[in-house]
């Protein structure tokens, strides 16, 4: 029987109770097509940090390379660790370490989801660059807590990093409907962002198939809330698909519907995959939870796999789900009862 190795990140808050959630969809899904998951757990989190002073451990990267996949449940939890700590010190190294330089997140309404705009028909699938741009951690500060304190932190694109990004952009919309919005701020910002619309430029003659618009953030920001339907794959920068995804997580009905896969498309290193959603300690440990976001981010671990028709068992049992009213309003049902119609929908 084929076994994937998988390591198991919950991390912190509901973190844990989404991700517990995930692998018992994505074992009985296994099971269901005759593959198996060997998954190890490691309590990498913000009380790791207070009990050992690190996020992970010095070998962490290198503990986790041989596996096939990782499954994230949340990281952070602000009054045991500052997020400019927790966050450096496991999610953010994770993604730059293993390359995984295409942070893809579906935006489209679950059947029964009822989302806050009029729009209820479109689908959407953002990529964000994942390891530089914004988030490439070059800066410094000087003369701390003085009147001439500076502060510095500077974006940084580079070719190869811009044009990989773009041409998995491409890629995708060649598989979907055929459409690729480009998104930048080159009216402003006259290095970096024009230069990312010149290589989309350059790329697009390689892709004649695919139809390319740029548009500027703000205007993205807009038409995401009034034209949702006009797009179909959204490629952008670190920070501006950060900002972007928690805008589609709205218009999906909320952070509880929206999943992420941090892919490595070289397969050089594992693929990591992860609820958009944060590790929420308000609510953390009180079964009330959704676990759809982490149950479709496993399912797109499911695809990465190769394990096409699993995913797709699993995809269509979370949609079973939320079209019968089971988890589709934001806390209503708890973790437990959505997991248990998810599992009972996948028979
Ligand atoms: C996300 C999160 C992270 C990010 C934070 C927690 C560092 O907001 O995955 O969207 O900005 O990438
Ligand atoms: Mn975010």
């Amino acid at each position: 029987m084929k076994t994937y190795k998988i390591a198991l990140l919950p991390g912190d808050g509901i973190g844990r109770d989404v991700t517990e959630a995930a692998m018992a969809v994505l074992e009985k899904a296994a099971a269901r097509n005759g593959f198996s998951l060997a998954t190890t757990s490691y309590p990498w989190s913000c009380d790791y940090y207070l009990a050992h002073g690190s996020m992970m451990p010095g070998d962490g990267i290198e503990t986790l390379r041989p596996f096939d996949a990782i499954l994230l449940g949340a990281v952070g939890w602000p009054r045991k660790v500052p997020d400019s700590v927790s966050l450096h010190g496991l999610l953010l190294p994770i993604r730059k370490a293993f390359v995984q330089y295409a942070n893809i997140r579906p935006h489209r309404l679950l059947p029964g989801v009822q989302g806050p705009l009029r729009s209820e028909n479109f689908d959407i699938l953002c990529i964000r660059e994942n390891t530089e741009g914004e988030y490439s951690g070059a800066g410094g500060r000087v003369h701390q807590g003085t009147d001439s304190e500076v502060a510095v932190e500077t974006s940084i694109f580079t070719r190869k990093g811009v044009e990989r990004i773009l041409r998995f952009g491409f890629e995708q919309a060649r598989v979907r409907r055929g459409k690729l919005a480009s998104v930048t701020k080159s009216n402003a910002q006259k290095y970096s962002m024009v230069f990312w619309d010149e290589i989309t430029h350059r790329l697009s003659a390689e892709y004649p198939d695919v139809e390319v618009t740029s548009y500027h953030i703000d205007a993205m920001a807009a038409r995401m809330v009034m034209a949702p339907e006009s797009l179909d794959v959204v490629v952008a920068s670190n920070l501006f698909g950060d900002i972007l995804t928690d805008l589609g997580a709205a218009i999906q009905g909320g952070l509880g519907f929206a999943a992420s896969a941090n892919i490595n498309p070289d397969r050089s290193a594992p693929s990591m995959f992860e609820p958009v959603h944060g590790s929420a300690p308000d609510i953390a440990h009180l079964g009330i939870a959704n676990p759809i976001a982490a149950i479709w981010s496993g399912a797109m671990m499911l695809e990465h796999l190769g394990e096409t028709a699993a995913a797709g068992e699993v995809m269509a049992a979370i949609e079973a789900t939320t079209a019968r009213g089971i988890g589709a309003i934001p806390g209503k049902d708890k973790t437990d009862a959505i997991t248990a119609s998810v599992l009972s929908a996948l028979d």
